[in-house]
């Protein structure tokens, strides 16, 4: 079966994890502080690691001081997880339209939804392409906004040369088993700003301040203040041990990535029924492979189809305004409803090869002229 995407583990990160385990210390430490300052390196920007990509997006709307009833723009194509991450501050997270080419926030719309109760833009780096930024930050600065970018998907990408992550203003990845990179689960906040993470190293730790310094030395603290809601959304020694190895496997995974992607758009791009999204696979690095088939069809029916012939496929993503907790009356969002119909995920992780590509490319193009 070739799967849709998977961890990519050998025997290193079985070991880093045998060696806590031999520690008798799991939770967050020492292996915790190490991984944040490498993340810190290779991002050259300041880390908070946390226990899912989820929680890094609650924290960092928190940081910002984000409360009931506000307002946060956010692509309604997007996993569940950024809206839930917005409701769980109790703010209301307000469904946009995408860009055809990029999928990711379509502009235009943002604006059009701007209210006077509107805080922060989410702008969600889908699939690992990041859409046009730099006019993102620029209507966030002119109406006052935070932005806080949800680059789930997002660990290694570069934009004008810089890493998403090296630049901007909150910037949250999720390291979950299937991710760029992974930690078994986890994510972490990135800022420049250091009261945002100072802020979510408290969070993460119920609120309690500078607990973190006592568990990076295997301690805790047992005097303290606690000032703001808190969390227990910390990141654990055996997640952190997993995340390390990982980091050090960057170059290798993206390179693959980077060359699984660009075979299928090589092999699609004289489709007629297939469309690539439109990536620069020199500066995205691809965590996954959506790609829009342009004809009528049956999802569920192709998918079956590709999954008799060993090729799991998925779905990225049911629009968030169709969910019932999400619902308003009355939206529409032509671009992702009309998007969403098209939309099918091809495998993409490090495990395979071009000729796997090759071999779904091919049986994709082939159920397609008879479908
Ligand atoms: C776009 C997006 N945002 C946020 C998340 C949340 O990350 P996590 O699963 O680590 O909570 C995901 C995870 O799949 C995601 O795809």
């Amino acid at each position: 079966m070739i799967k849709l995407s998977k961890s990519c583990i050998d025997s290193k990160e079985k070991e880093a994890v045998l060696r806590v385990l031999n520690d008798e210390y799991l939770g967050m430490g020492d292996s915790v502080k190490k991984f944040e300052e490498k993340l810190s390196l290779y991002l050259s920007n300041n880390v908070s690691c946390v226990s899912s990509g989820t929680a890094a997006l609650q924290l960092a709307l928190e940081a910002c001081g984000i409360k009931r009833n506000d307002e946060i723009l956010v692509q309604s194509l997007t996993y569940v997880a950024s809206f839930q991450a917005i409701s769980a501050t109790g703010a209301i997270p307000v469904a946009c339209d995408i860009d055809d080419k990029s999928l990711t926030i379509c502009l235009k719309d943002a604006k059009k939804k701007l209210s006077n109760k509107t805080k922060a833009i989410m702008p969600v780096h889908y699939s690992g392409g990041v859409g046009n930024l730099s006019s993102i930050y620029k209507f966030a600065k002119k109406n006052n906004l935070r932005v806080i970018e949800d680059a789930a998907h997002a660990f290694g990408t570069e934009y004008n040369s810089k890493k998403v992550g090296s630049f901007g203003d909150i910037i949250c990845f999720s390291f979950d088993g299937i991710k760029n990179i992974t930690s078994g689960e986890g994510g972490c906040v990135v800022s420049s700003n250091q009261e945002v993470i100072n802020y979510v190293n408290d969070s993460r730790l119920l609120g309690i301040e500078k607990d973190s310094e006592k568990r990076y030395l295997s301690e805790r603290s047992w005097s303290f203040n606690v000032k703001n809601q808190g969390w227990r959304y910390h990141m654990s020694n055996l997640n952190a041990a997993i995340g390390l190895e990982q980091l050090k496997k960057v170059n290798k995974f993206f390179k693959i990535r980077k060359s699984l992607a660009k075979r299928y758009d090589a092999n699609f791009l004289k489709s007629k029924y297939i469309s690539s999204i439109s990536r620069n696979y020199d500066e995205v690095v691809p965590h996954i492979y959506p790609l829009r088939i342009m004809k009528k069809f049956n999802r569920e029916e192709l998918r079956s189809y590709l999954l008799k012939k060993n090729i799991q496929t998925g779905l990225h993503y049911q629009p968030n305004h169709f969910l019932d907790k999400f619902f308003k009356k009355k939206l529409t969002l032509p671009v992702t409803e009309r998007i969403f119909n098209q939309i099918i995920t091809l495998p993409l992780h490090p495990d395979l090869n071009l000729k796997d590509i090759d071999y779904i490319s091919k049986t994709l193009k082939d159920v397609l002229k008879e479908i």
